[in-house]
């Protein structure tokens, strides 16, 4: 399922996205959310360019997209080495802002860590059994290798199915920002599921 696309978005449009997060000023981390409506004007801009290019191929343009853009610098430790499953089956990572040395905050998967869940109990047990702090600690402290580190630069595109695979970003040297968009919820219709991803929002 894991695909790295190379050289798949135009630098323009990242330089664009990039240009409209400038105006907002945050100090350690900042996550925009698409249904959020405050900032439509950023969201329609991806959207747009994703249509218009077609970027995610058609059939994944069917569902509603759920989209998140990530930027979180140095001094923000808690968003590194979140280990993580997604609500969603499809997701594709767009990286617009890089460090230029390392750590640069890139991504690790684990494929498959775990498959089918289609009850809500079953997903939010998984969810507790891996998504803990012996996990992190595990992680930070590179004890645990089974992950797999996918270098991706500017342009490139990851799409993987987060909902199965466990994953995280590393620390980063300075800032880093990328475009995470989400579609083909694993769990459908779930009310502890759409409240479980309000809160992620505020906390
Ligand atoms: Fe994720």
């Amino acid at each position: 399922m894991l695909k790295v696309y190379k050289n798949k978005i135009d630098i323009e449009f990242i330089e664009n996205i990039n240009y409209l997060l400038d105006k907002y000023e945050y100090t350690d981390s900042l996550y925009f959310y698409s249904t959020n409506h405050e900032h439509k004007e950023v969201f329609n801009n991806i959207k747009e360019y994703i249509c218009k290019n077609n970027i995610l191929g058609k059939k994944n343009l069917l569902d509603d997209l759920y989209i998140v853009i990530r930027c979180v610098k140095k001094i923000d430790n808690k968003r590194s080495f979140d280990v993580h499953f997604d609500n969603y089956k499809n997701t594709f990572l767009l990286p617009i802002k890089i460090p230029p040395i390392e750590p640069k905050g890139q991504f690790f998967i684990w494929e498959n860590t775990r498959n089918g869940i289609n009850g809500v109990l079953s997903h939010i047990f998984s969810k507790l059994f891996y998504q803990n702090f012996i996990t992190r600690f595990l992680v930070r402290n590179n004890i645990l290798k089974i992950f797999k580190r996918i270098n991706c630069d500017i342009g490139d595109i990851i799409h993987f199915n987060g909902f199965n695979s466990l994953h995280y970003n590393e620390n980063v040297s300075s800032e880093r920002r990328s475009i995470l968009i989400h579609s083909n919820r694993g769990i459908k219709n779930s009310s502890i599921i759409n409240l479980s991803e309000k809160l992620s929002q505020i906390f």
